[in-house]
């Protein structure tokens, strides 16, 4: 993965992010779940807001993930928890493609004030 500026990240071509797969990332040292929904790119934070599992070890199912510990649902679009036990959203970033591969952006706000769970602990 290569950053050409801060808070984006190159992450792969897009020929290894098909539609109905998705993949964790680092961005700027931020984990990134970066998903291709049937076309359409997204990206999340990758930690549930439950108890801090790296949600890229769920299931990608349509438009939502799945985390792999206890089940809650997440919608890739808004970040939205659909179902317990997890009722804080994910931070949402923009996924783009340019020249044949995919990018994350971490959005603004995000990089000036957000910080990752995994950049919290000790
Ligand atoms: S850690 Fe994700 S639902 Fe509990």
């Amino acid at each position: 993965m290569t950053g050409r500026t801060a808070g984006v990240a190159r992450v792969c071509p897009i020929e290894e992010l098909p539609p109905g797969t998705m993949r964790g990332v680092l961005v700027d040292g931020r984990p990134v779940l970066v998903a291709n929904v049937e076309g359409t790119l997204r990206a999340v934070d990758r930690i549930c807001t439950h108890a801090e599992v790296d949600l890229a070890g769920g299931w990608l199912r349509a438009g939502t993930v799945t985390c792999p510990a206890h089940g809650s649902e997440f919608d890739l679009a808004t970040g939205e928890a659909l179902s317990p036990p997890a009722y804080d959203p994910l931070a949402v970033h923009r996924a783009f493609l340019q020249d044949g591969w995919v990018h994350v952006e971490i959005r603004s706000e995000e990089r000036e004030g957000g910080k990752s769970l995994w950049t919290q602990r000790p």
